[in-house]
């Protein structure tokens, strides 16, 4: 039923089965392995409190323990007391990649409003349409016992009528379709802002087109207004513009070598050009069966090329890029968290922040650099975060086909310390004792 053509190679069904078999043990053995590592003082999801020592309301309480959650991670343990402190303090807050960012800032936001005053009370801005959808769905998830307090999206489609004032306690959105709403359809009053949430806050404020627009969001708030900014990565010059922007800020840092997690592997792939490397991918591809898999590529003329070559060999592959339109978005999004398609290929608009649990594979098809060709370290680490999410085990694997590629490598093998492995996917015995 499940043929597989690997250009020509004709892989034993046996030995890939075998394969397979070790991946799902690994990844089922890992799911039964959270609450271990939340009691072990090295891992990001370690805690000594527990939820209700944190002095959540009972009916917040009530939504985290229906969404599966037994323990604090380590950011939530250290963040909620942070952020739920009175007077209200300001916090910068990194954690590493899956370790419970949003739930900890969620929560903050459920348990700041007053569900009794009508107008909206907490502003949150992610970089991207997903990210903000996703995010409203976990605060609506971690509110459901909460029902007085309503969310409204400040995204892209989510027409509002003019002169009205909404009536939402929380709007979660993206920078510009929420600045339109405080300043060109006046839906909310940015005096009346008590908390001011910003995810991904390195890229919101280091990247230009963000960067305008949440400043000019913040401009307009009180200056007692609460901010907290949260990600998995701050640069050094973020770290210093963000301590400027931010009073008086509570800080939660990690240090270099923690940045990194060990449950996600990392691998290189050493080819010849991009037919090459879409060798390799069907390789890895055929060997990851039960695996959803997000593969990253630099530009959006590769991804529909990427796309078009996989559908071509049969498989079921989703597209998600940035000149789409929001319903095709969204709908794709969707259909992959559903795992109706196993493998999404996308750009850097998935790099950051989206949360699907069965991803247990991430490629970079084309590295992620910057604008000047250098390695670009922040965005590397937030695309194998797709995998490995809260404990769980996940592999990352790269695909080098030039020197240039090569030096990015060690480039990120230098930044984080931490080595990154060469694979060869046409020794399938090789791949099983590396990725077991
Ligand atoms: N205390 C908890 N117990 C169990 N699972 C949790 C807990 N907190 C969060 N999770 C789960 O962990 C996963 C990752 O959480 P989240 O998306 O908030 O990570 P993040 O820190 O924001 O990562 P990223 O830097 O990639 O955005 C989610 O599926 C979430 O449901
Ligand atoms: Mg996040």
């Amino acid at each position: 039923k499940q043929s597989r053509k690997i250009d020509g190679d004709k892989v034993d069904l046996a030995e890939q089965s075998l394969l397979n078999k070790l991946i799902r043990h690994s990844l089922v053995r890992n799911r039964n392995q959270v609450e271990v590592l939340q009691r072990d003082p090295t891992s990001p999801l370690y805690s000594v409190k527990t939820f209700e020592e944190l002095r959540l309301k009972p009916d917040l309480l009530k939504g985290v323990y229906n969404m599966g959650f037994n323990r604090p991670s380590r950011i939530q343990e250290n963040a909620l007391p942070m952020m739920l402190a009175q007077p209200p303090q300001n916090l910068i807050a990194q954690s590493q990649s899956g370790t419970g960012k949003t739930a900890a800032f969620s929560l903050a936001m459920l348990s700041h409003v007053n569900p009794a005053n009508k107008w909206t009370q907490c502003l949150c801005i992610a970089p991207t349409y997903e990210l903000a959808l996703q995010i409203g769905q976990v605060i609506e998830q971690m509110g459901k016992y909460c029902p007085d307090v309503k969310l409204a999206y400040g995204i892209r489609g989510n027409r509002m009528e003019r002169g009205i004032k909404l009536q939402e306690q929380i709007v979660i959105g993206t920078p510009g379709t929420v600045l339109d709403w405080c300043t060109k359809y006046r839906l909310i009053e940015p005096k009346k802002i008590t908390m001011f949430v910003l995810d991904e806050a390195d890229v919101m404020i280091a990247t230009q087109g963000h960067r305008d627009q949440s400043i000019r969001i913040h401009r307009q708030l009180t200056k007692d207004c609460q901010m907290l900014l949260f990600s998995a990565t701050f640069e050094d010059s973020v770290w210093r513009f963000a301590e400027q922007v931010v009073p008086d800020p509570n800080i939660i840092r990690l240090k270099r070598e923690e940045e990194t997690l060990d449950t996600i592997k990392q691998f290189y792939v050493v080819c010849k050009e991009k037919e090459d490397k879409f060798t390799a991918l069907c390789n890895l591809y055929g060997s990851l069966t039960i695996a959803q898999a997000m593969i990253f590529c630099h530009t959006r003329k590769m991804a529909a090329w990427l796309t078009a070559n996989l559908t071509k060999e049969g498989h079921q592959v989703a597209l998600l890029s940035g000149e789409m339109t929001v319903e095709q978005r969204a709908s794709v999004i969707e259909r992959y968290r559903n795992g109706k398609e196993k493998v999404l290929v996308t750009t850097n608009v998935c790099s950051r922040g989206i949360d699907v649990e069965q991803v247990s594979l991430v490629v970079n098809f084309d590295l992620p650099v910057d604008m000047d060709g250098n390695a670009d370290n922040e965005t590397y680490l937030h695309r194998i975060g797709r995998t490995g999410r809260f404990g769980r085990r996940g592999f990352a694997v790269n695909m080098v086909d030039s020197k240039h590629s090569m030096d990015i490598i060690n480039q990120i093998e230098m930044h984080f310390n931490r080595r990154i492995t060469k694979l060869d996917t046409s020794d399938l015995e090789e791949m099983e004792s590396l990725m077991s």
